[in-house]
């Protein structure tokens, strides 16, 4: 208690001009950063859901289909099973072309059904019917069918998408489905593999429900997040039994049986479209979520849409998978449509030579090229730690009680650049160049050498998306080169 005392009549008028600035930022990073905590502590408030009893699955495209079913302990039938598609359509365009380009050898009937209100309540175009001409090559496989939304202001969008399913149930009876047909009953971007659905067609005596474990991708086949999806599933059709949905129905999931492609659009306005228009709207917390400049920007990088902290149960995997989605360089095992029309959906393809020479694949991300913010973030680690320790090692030869309040001082200040770092990252659109001006500013400070500061500074250069932002910058750069 009395080194305490010692410690806060040690500090100085300065210091409690920094408490005065951190306590309100901290209240602001609350704000800001709520839910990120809420989720973060997830861990503690929940547990995960009973785990799925997983089944192997096997696959090589020249063992036999009697000897793939041997391996899975089913037996083969005298002929496969008829297969319906059916799915509830957005604005998935190509994503929906992928997924019955895919499916189309196996694939009975495709059944579509598609409304002119989003499950947010907002009146959405038929897009599908307006696209129609693209999808020729099942036009006589096709149930296409449409709804007219309720709009409901307020409402949760949860009940709109309930009420939609329903409407897809009846559809997939007009379609004529039969007692025993298999159901598959995914989200558009949820795309079973081809040998998947036609293994479970050929093979006698598979679970009654079965969900399909796929790879999770996130804005392209270029980040790939984990192999967590499990709500797509195949049903053996029972007549006033099956009811189509999208939760879980069963506890076996049949492993490595697809790709979960989820916000992979090719145009920004697909995305803020999607953000606003589905099921989880509530997480656009802030309207700037919907600026494209900061779409591109988060894309280009594999940070999250809505800036959340990945939904995990242990702080292990929450941890683990924090920052950015890593690159992938595989593109092995992807649908076969996908890789035969690489140059129309390079978009969706991690990138090869051929697209980054010429550019072509960065199209929808041009502007912001593809540094990462981490980096930026290290090194204000790194300039500010090494500012410290030359503090430190300073301090060292002047032993006496001064010091305690000065290593206090100096780590608020460094703290205080990390904040405003934080802060100034995002109004700057070149959010690297900020981090590394106010690193830079503060190495200067603990290094006053002219030369070195100048040569420093005068290779940055900083835009920004308008006057406002830019007037913010520098003000604070003013005032933290006046502390
Ligand atoms: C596929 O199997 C046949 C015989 O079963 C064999 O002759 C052929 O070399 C195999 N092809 C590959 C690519 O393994
Ligand atoms: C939606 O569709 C329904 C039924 O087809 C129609 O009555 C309604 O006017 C449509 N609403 C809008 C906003 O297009
Ligand atoms: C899923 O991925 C994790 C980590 O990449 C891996 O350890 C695990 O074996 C995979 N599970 C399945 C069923 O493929």
């Amino acid at each position: 208690m009395s080194r305490l005392k010692c410690i806060l009549r040690g500090l100085d008028f300065k210091t409690y001009i920094f408490l005065l600035v951190l306590v309100p930022l901290g209240i602001l990073g609350v704000y800001l950063h709520g839910q990120k905590i809420t989720y973060f502590l997830r861990p503690i408030w929940e547990s995960p859901p009973k785990p799925f009893q997983i089944l192997p699955h096997y696959y090589h495209n020249n063992v036999s289909m009697e000897n793939l079913c041997r391996l899975h302990g089913w037996g083969i039938r005298e002929s496969p099973r008829r297969v319906y598609d059916a799915v509830l359509f957005s604005n998935e365009v190509d994503i929906l072309t992928i997924r019955w380009k895919e499916l189309y050898p196996y694939i009975t009937q495709f059944v579509i059904l598609e409304a002119n209100s989003t499950f947010t309540g907002i009146p959405k175009p038929l897009l599908f019917a307006t696209n129609r001409d693209r999808f020729k090559f099942i036009e006589n496989r096709l149930t296409y069918g449409t709804v007219g939304g309720r709009f409901r202001k307020g409402e949760n969008p949860f009940v709109e998408e309930a009420y939609q399913r329903v409407a897809l149930d009846q559809l997939i009876r007009i379609a004529g489905i039969e007692d025993d047909d298999l159901l598959l009953m995914s989200d558009v971007d949820e795309i079973p593999s081809a040998h998947t659905i036609n293994l479970l067609r050929w093979c006698d005596d598979t679970p009654p429900v079965l969900h399909l474990q796929l790879k999770n991708y996130l804005y392209s086949f270029e980040y790939y997040v984990d192999n967590k999806s499990w709500r797509a599933s195949v049903h053996k059709f029972k007549k006033g039994k099956t009811r189509y949905a999208h939760y879980r129905q069963a506890d076996v999931l049949l492993s490595d049986a697809g790709w979960h492609c989820s916000f992979c659009f090719r145009h920004i306005s697909e995305f803020v479209f999607k953000m606003k228009a589905y099921s989880h709207y509530d997480r656009v917390r802030f309207s700037h979520y919907l600026n494209p400049k900061r779409i591109q920007n988060v894309i280009c990088k594999g940070a999250d849409l809505f800036d959340m902290l990945p939904e995990e149960y242990t702080f292990k995997e929450i941890i683990g998978k924090m920052g950015p989605i890593p690159h992938s360089y595989s593109a092995v095992h992807l649908p076969e449509f996908l890789l035969n029309n690489a140059e129309e959906y390079k978009y969706l393809l991690p990138a090869s030579p051929l697209s980054v020479e010429s550019m072509s694949f960065l199209g929808r991300w041009d502007e912001l090229g593809r540094f990462s913010v981490y980096e930026g973030k290290f090194c204000i680690f790194l300039f500010a730690g090494l500012g410290f320790l030359h503090y430190e090692e300073e301090s060292r030869e002047h032993v006496g009680e001064v010091k305690d309040s000065h290593s206090v001082f100096h780590l608020l200040t460094f703290f205080l650049y990390v904040v405003v770092a934080h802060v100034l990252s995002g109004v700057a659109s070149a959010r690297m160049d900020a981090h590394i001006l106010l690193a830079q500013l503060y190495y200067n400070r603990r290094n006053p050498n002219p030369v070195a500061a100048h040569a420093h500074g005068s290779s940055l250069s900083i835009s920004f998306h308008n006057l406002k932002d830019a007037f913010i910058f520098y003000v604070t750069v003013a005032f933290l080169r006046l502390l």
